[in-house]
């Protein structure tokens, strides 16, 4: 079975001789690559564990948390559409979740009165400080960061990560640049604080159909697709390519496509390119450290990735 509903949770360990203990909620789910990620990582971590994904409706998250821990679950990764409904429906929110107005990762703590809480983890802005490591050996502090897409889910993830790691500029670009202007504000309160000297005073917005945008891609380092202009093999790039030079770094959070047609031209001006199979890969692996409080085999669960990719 692909996935389960709310209502078939009292059957999730039938037929089964290792019990259902992690999940991801979606919807739709299908087609979420959490379980081929996870379950070779429980296996070889000798838990004794199933990795499952629940279709949930929205307006049922909260119910959902309920009813999944109720029947075994123990921790819970969140996917689209349910982030922001997830926030809400957790006791306790980790202050970076908080700010990236979003979390992904659910872990339940049992108090000594048997009452269960709830925490909710964003791990896709500290995925993607990992992931700029592996992929180009560098940390991302270092850099001078612009975001396209930085109004949607995974830009605002993204851009909050840039901002506590103190990248020296982070610039939001978007279609609609009017979403960006109250983010803004709050990445700017985020880095009023006293051990964050990043990018407070730098941190700039302009709309992706802006003709500045070149001289703003020419002052950046690194260059972060988080749009979803390029999921369909036939989609353009989101911004005009020969503006790309060799000294870029571009990331591309699609990872399916392989490469994009952003990556390719990125490729073909010189540029060094990663797409996000290695964001994918971190947000997961952070995911299941709050679970079991234990490093997770990386590399078996890229081995996971990679065979169905
Ligand atoms: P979310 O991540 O919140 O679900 P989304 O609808 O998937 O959002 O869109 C993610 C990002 O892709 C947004 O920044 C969106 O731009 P808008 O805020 O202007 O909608 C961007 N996006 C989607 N389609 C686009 C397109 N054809 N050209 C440029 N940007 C696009």
């Amino acid at each position: 079975m692909d996935y389960f509903t709310l209502d078939q949770l009292d059957r999730i360990n039938e037929s089964h001789e290792r019990p259902a203990r992690f999940a991801v909620i979606g919807n739709p789910v299908a087609h979420s690559l959490s379980p081929q990620l996870h379950q070779p990582a429980l296996d070889a971590l000798e838990q004794n564990a199933r990795y499952i994904r629940v279709e949930v409706e929205p307006g049922q998250v909260k119910e959902a948390f309920e009813k999944m821990h109720a029947v075994g679950i123990r921790g819970i990764n969140v996917t689209v559409p349910h982030k922001l409904e997830a926030m809400a429906a957790c006791h306790r929110v980790d202050p970076g979740a908080l700010t990236m107005g979003a979390v992904n990762t659910i872990v339940f703590e049992e108090s000594d009165d048997g009452e269960v809480k709830r925490t909710g983890f964003n791990t896709d802005g500290p995925g993607f400080t990992r992931a700029i490591r592996e992929e180009f050996d560098i940390d991302l502090g270092s850099l001078r960061v612009l975001i396209l897409g930085a109004g949607g889910g995974a830009g605002r993830a993204i851009a909050t990560q840039c901002v506590l790691e103190n990248c020296s500029q982070l610039i939001l670009a978007n279609r609609t640049v009017s979403k960006l202007t109250s983010m803004r504000a709050e990445l700017s309160q985020l880095g009023n604080h006293e051990s964050l000297e990043g990018p407070r005073d730098r941190i700039e917005t302009i709309a992706l159909d802006d003709p500045a945008l070149e001289e703003a891609l020419a002052a950046s380092n690194l260059i972060v697709n988080t749009t979803s202009v390029g999921l369909k093999s036939i989609d353009p790039a989101p911004i005009t390519t020969t503006w790309i030079q060799p000294h870029h770094l571009v990331y591309d959070t699609i990872y399916n496509p392989a490469k994009t047609r952003l990556l390719r031209d990125a490729e073909s001006q010189g540029a060094r390119i990663a797409n996000g199979l290695s964001l994918l890969l971190h947000q997961g692996a952070l995911s299941l450290e709050y679970w079991l409080g234990q490093d997770a085999p990386v590399e078996v669960m890229r081995g996971g990735l990679k065979e169905i990719l």
